[in-house]
């Protein structure tokens, strides 16, 4: 939808050299102040997946907030995808490469039974290693991840192309 993706592009806060020189980090919370925008985009998000999803994983934390709100759209259940050490029972974890170092994102064990088709859902993709790696933890839990949804895909970082065999949905390519 390209009048949702102008939206969202006009509500989007460009912050040079954040969190680090050299990165030009895009604002979201003015997107998820505006309730209007914020109900069309999480409408946007879940509007393919009515009746083909079994729960919504969001990535914390950026994408606990548009997680809640699709599985809240789709009916289904909502699992928090968490970085190490946070989660209170017994969790699943996948180690992955971050440009300096690793990164570590765990879910309970029990967070989905075998077979169940979980969207993944994020604000946005950019090298594709948080997402990639949430798709491997799933696949621990012998889930079926249906789809990698997310608001805003930097298509320079080549996200994409490290999640092949993926359904990569965005709102919005910049
Ligand atoms: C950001 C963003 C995505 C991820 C995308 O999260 O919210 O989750 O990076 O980057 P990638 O595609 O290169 O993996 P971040 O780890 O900064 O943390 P936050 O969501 O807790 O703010
Ligand atoms: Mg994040």
């Amino acid at each position: 939808d390209e009048e949702l993706a102008a939206r969202i592009t006009a509500s989007l806060r460009d912050i040079p050299d954040f969190p680090e020189p050299g990165v030009l980090f895009k604002d979201i919370t003015p997107l998820i102040g505006d309730g209007a925008l914020l109900t069309q985009t999480v409408t946007g998000l879940a509007r393919p997946w009515h009746g083909r999803v079994d729960a919504v994983a969001g990535l914390e934390a950026r994408g606990f907030v548009f997680g809640a709100a699709v599985a809240v759209a789709l009916g289904v259940g909502f699992v928090p995808v968490r970085k190490a050490g946070k989660l209170p029972a017994d969790a699943v974890g996948v180690d992955y490469a971050l440009e300096y170092g690793t990164a570590r994102i765990e879910a309970h064990a029990d967070a989905v039974p075998a077979g169940a088709r979980v969207l993944v859902v994020d604000d946005v993709l950019a090298t594709g290693g948080t997402a990639a790696a949430a798709c491997r933890l799933f696949e621990q839990l012998q889930a079926e991840v249906v789809g990698v949804d997310v608001v805003i895909e930097l298509a320079a970082l080549g996200g994409r192309e490290r999640l092949p065999e993926r359904a990569v949905r965005a709102l919005l390519t910049v």
